[in-house]
């Protein structure tokens, strides 16, 4: 498990390119994103709504949003995806993962604002959540979607997962990959940050 600096959670922002080479911004929620983080929500599309929380709502209820602002509370995360426009920093995406230690696996769900879906967004954040989760030692990463989820299924399917079904809810399917991919392939700065504080944690060699 890493150990994170929860008074410097910026340290753990990464830059990812949208296909046609934008710049996204992945960083942990702060406290002032609760208004846009819900303004966000809210204008999903009903449809990916559906898809994200996989019921009928029309905004984060509000225990959600405190949950989502709240990172790092029982190993739940939350970061969003950023792009500048005007100059102002906008949320295109969020994504949620929570480690589960005992099956040593971070389980995650993800958004992209409509306008931009189809744009390698989704699949460059699942690249980057694959590395996030190498970065606390899991082994397996996976998420649950609606059977009629095809662009989370075709997403999933082209990043390698497998698929099951989802334990209790046949109206589920289950997206699993092992992490096996070389951490030094999928930079993230968590991975980078846990590798110095694995090395740090070596006591020095009797000389
Ligand atoms: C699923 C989702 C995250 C994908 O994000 P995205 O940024 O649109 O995906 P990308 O542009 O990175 O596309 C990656 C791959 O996904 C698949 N895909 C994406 N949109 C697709 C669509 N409309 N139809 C079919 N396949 C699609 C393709 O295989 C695509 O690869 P390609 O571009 O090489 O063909 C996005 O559609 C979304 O936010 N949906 C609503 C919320 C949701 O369903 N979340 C999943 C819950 S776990």
């Amino acid at each position: 498990m890493t150990s994170f600096r929860f008074d410097d959670l910026k340290q753990y922002s990464d830059t990812l390119r949208s296909r046609s080479g934008d710049a996204v911004k992945v960083r942990f929620v702060e406290p002032r994103d609760a208004e846009p983080l819900q303004n966000y929500v809210r204008s999903l599309s009903t449809r990916s709504r559906y898809n994200r929380f996989l019921g009928a709502i029309s905004e984060l209820p509000q225990t959600l949003l405190e949950r989502f602002i709240d990172v790092g509370e029982a190993e739940q995360f939350s970061v969003v995806a950023t792009m500048m426009f005007d100059g102002f920093e906008t949320i295109v995406g969020e994504a949620r993962y929570a480690f589960h230690a005992e099956t040593s696996s971070i389980e995650f769900g993800l958004s992209i604002d409509d306008r931009w879906q189809g744009h390698g967004i989704g699949r460059a954040l699942l690249k980057n959540l694959e590395c996030r989760a190498a970065s606390f030692g899991a082994e397996h990463v996976f998420g649950d979607t609606l059977r009629s989820n095809e662009q989370m299924i075709a997403l999933a399917r082209k990043a390698g997962y497998a698929f099951t079904a989802s334990p209790g809810d046949w109206k589920l399917v289950r997206f699993e990959k092992s992490i096996d991919v070389e951490p030094r392939d999928i930079p993230c700065a968590s991975w980078r940050l846990a590798a110095i504080s694995r090395q740090s944690a070596i006591p020095p060699l009797a000389g």
